[in-house]
């Protein structure tokens, strides 16, 4: 019972066994992946990837560093594909203030209108959020989607406000790094039920193998140090995260 709920393998990364690489996962423990879009390229690569893998499901928008290719017959082509049967959520969208070359109002901007867009076509939504903790907790407290702040990197506080409004938190492979103190503390408030697993892969490779490529079948280190911090069995954090990846994608 794994579910990947943020991965890219339509990454060039995956050119070469791509195919056998997600055979080989799907026959050995990954039940379901999502794989995430950030620009109109990658939302369409993501859905023929839905397409041609029943256990895989997409979802499509416009990462805020993409956030120069947004206009509007790209807005009209991701809402397009989100009417598609396989897609899931819109994301990756939020904020990201780590590289200065996409100015902080026009992420603003395109973020507000994905928020609005999900709202219209009634889906959840996938939070990317570097650098700019309190800028996107303000916008998600003015829209209170449904949906996942992935690859959580904010304070425990901050956690518990997404909890509040309902959100899920989604924790990486970043959890198992020596320096991820700020991840253990965010992890021991987090309740199993608003709690998702992510590889973001190809990359955040857990702990043993950082710096490598990294694909589903590495969540078991990520889960394992979850099981570790909440002093429960992996099995559990397996199935509450399972079936939480389920709930919020409408997936039966
Ligand atoms: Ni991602």
């Amino acid at each position: 019972m794994i579910f990947d709920s943020h991965a890219h393998y339509d990454d060039a990364q995956f050119d070469e066994d791509r195919d056998t690489l997600l055979a080989y996962l799907h026959e050995n423990g990954v039940d379901f992946i999502t794989n995430i879009g950030c620009d109109v390229k990658t939302s369409e690569s993501s859905v023929k990837l839905a397409e041609k893998y029943p256990f895989i499901y997409a979802a499509v928008g416009f990462h805020p560093q993409e956030a120069k290719s947004f206009d509007e017959s790209s807005y009209e082509r991701i809402k397009e594909l989100l009417s598609h049967p396989k897609v899931v959520a819109l994301g990756e969208i939020g904020l990201d203030y780590h590289y200065p070359d996409v100015p902080k109002e026009m992420q603003k901007e395109v973020f507000e209108k994905q928020l609005m867009l999900a709202e219209e076509m009634d889906k959840p939504v996938i939070i990317h959020s570097r650098d700019a903790s309190q800028d996107t907790l303000e916008i998600i407290k003015k829209y209170k989607p449904r949906g996942v702040v992935h690859c959580f990197s904010g304070s425990a506080e901050t956690a518990e406000e997404y909890i509040k409004i309902g959100m899920y938190i989604g924790i990486t492979g970043v959890v198992t790094f020596k320096n991820a103190r700020k991840t253990v503390e965010v992890v021991k408030v987090v309740p199993n039920n608003r709690l998702l697993i992510e590889t973001d892969c190809p990359y955040l490779a857990p702990a043993p193998m950082r710096g490598k490529r990294c694909d589903s079948s590495l969540l078991k280190y990520t889960a394992e140090k979850i099981a570790e911090i909440k002093g429960t069995a992996v099995e559990h954090i397996y199935s509450a995260t399972f079936q939480n990846a389920k709930t919020l994608y409408g997936i039966k």
